[in-house]
């Protein structure tokens, strides 16, 4: 099977200057009046609906040191240091104009910050959290895509990566690169493995799902195909992956941690109504508002998270 090596690093470290165009969910939730959280049962930001449904599972008086990689903008962190003044958080991050923004928005808070990128940290230095926290961005981590035309590049030397697929299916049963139609989403694949056998006790990590399924309940209102292996996000100036979370799951169970696995939709619940229910079920929207709470419940609904607890 022929691979390219699918890497957003020079673009996270050179050229992004705006989280704007890739709006995520928690930045979506961030301006108080925004029409997404307006459709929420409750109308809070990110971090707030995010804290209050880990707590019903994390046992946070006993969680001191949290690390959150890939904190965009800062607001998840802002609103847990809030609501738990006795967290001492660290914050790392490839990218240098993300880092001063997570900078100036923890500037009341006493938080260590960390210009780098995740693959390239150390095990030994992940090892004294309690808790991590990855969300909306191990799609940005490398994949490894489908090559779909024939011949080499000549830039790529796919021989390490290669060996990684091995060790991975030989270490966890898995059957990277059997499939020729599938991309495999190697960066989070180790991100999880380091971070377990870093032996973090709590990790919450969340992104795009592959293998999301609109539920029952929903199906009046939103269609979207599971297509069961990692799918292409082009977005400006770099592509990502969705995720392949079952992969995930299994390594992380085999490294001896219990899973809890659901949709953002499980801590964000919504409110489904009349304006809800008319601008999903519009073939075409008629405004802006709309398109806005079509593309959020989208979200809703195709993010998953997984959260992770070492086991005794
Ligand atoms: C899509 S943003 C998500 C930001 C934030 N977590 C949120 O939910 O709004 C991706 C984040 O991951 C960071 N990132 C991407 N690749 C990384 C890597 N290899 N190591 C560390 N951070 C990385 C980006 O700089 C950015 O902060």
């Amino acid at each position: 099977m022929k691979y390219i090596i699918n890497s957003t690093a020079d673009y996270h470290q050179h050229d992004l200057n705006s989280l704007g165009w890739e709006l995520t969910v928690c930045n979506s939730l961030e301006p108080v009046n925004s029409p997404c959280r307006k459709i929420l049962s409750s109308p809070y930001s990110f971090g707030q609906h995010l804290y209050s449904f880990l707590k019903e599972i994390i046992p946070f008086n006993n969680i001191r040191s949290i690390l959150e990689i890939g904190g965009g903008m800062g607001y998840l962190m802002r609103d847990f240091l809030t609501l738990n003044p006795r967290l001492r958080a660290r914050m790392i991050d490839i990218s240098p104009y993300l880092l001063a923004k997570q900078k100036e928005t923890l500037l009341s808070f006493d938080v260590d910050f960390e210009l780098d990128d995740i693959l390239a940290v150390q095990l030994e230095a992940l090892s004294g959290f309690d808790l991590a926290i990855l969300n909306e961005n191990i799609g940005d981590l490398p994949a490894l895509a489908i090559q779909q035309e024939k011949g080499n590049d000549p830039y790529q030397d796919t021989s390490r990566v290669l060996d990684k697929l091995e060790y991975f299916n030989n270490k966890y049963n898995l059957p990277l690169g059997l499939n020729e139609n599938e991309n495999i989403n190697i960066g989070a694949i180790e991100i999880v493995e380091k971070l377990c056998l870093a032996g973090i006790k709590y990790i919450y990590l969340s992104e795009h799902s592959c293998e999301a399924v609109v539920p029952e309940e929903m199906k009046h209102f939103l269609s979207f195909e599971t297509a069961g292996v990692p799918e292409m996000i082009s977005l400006k100036g770099h592509k990502e992956f969705t995720i392949k979370f079952s992969y995930l799951q299994k390594i992380a169970e085999m490294l001896n941690y219990e899973i809890r696995r659901g949709a953002f939709a499980d801590f964000l619940p919504l409110n489904l109504n009349d304006k809800v229910r008319t601008a999903l079920r519009l073939i075409t929207p008629f405004n802006g508002e709309q398109e806005i709470i079509r593309q959020f419940v989208y979200d809703l609904y195709k993010y998953e998270y997984l959260i992770l607890i070492k086991g005794r």
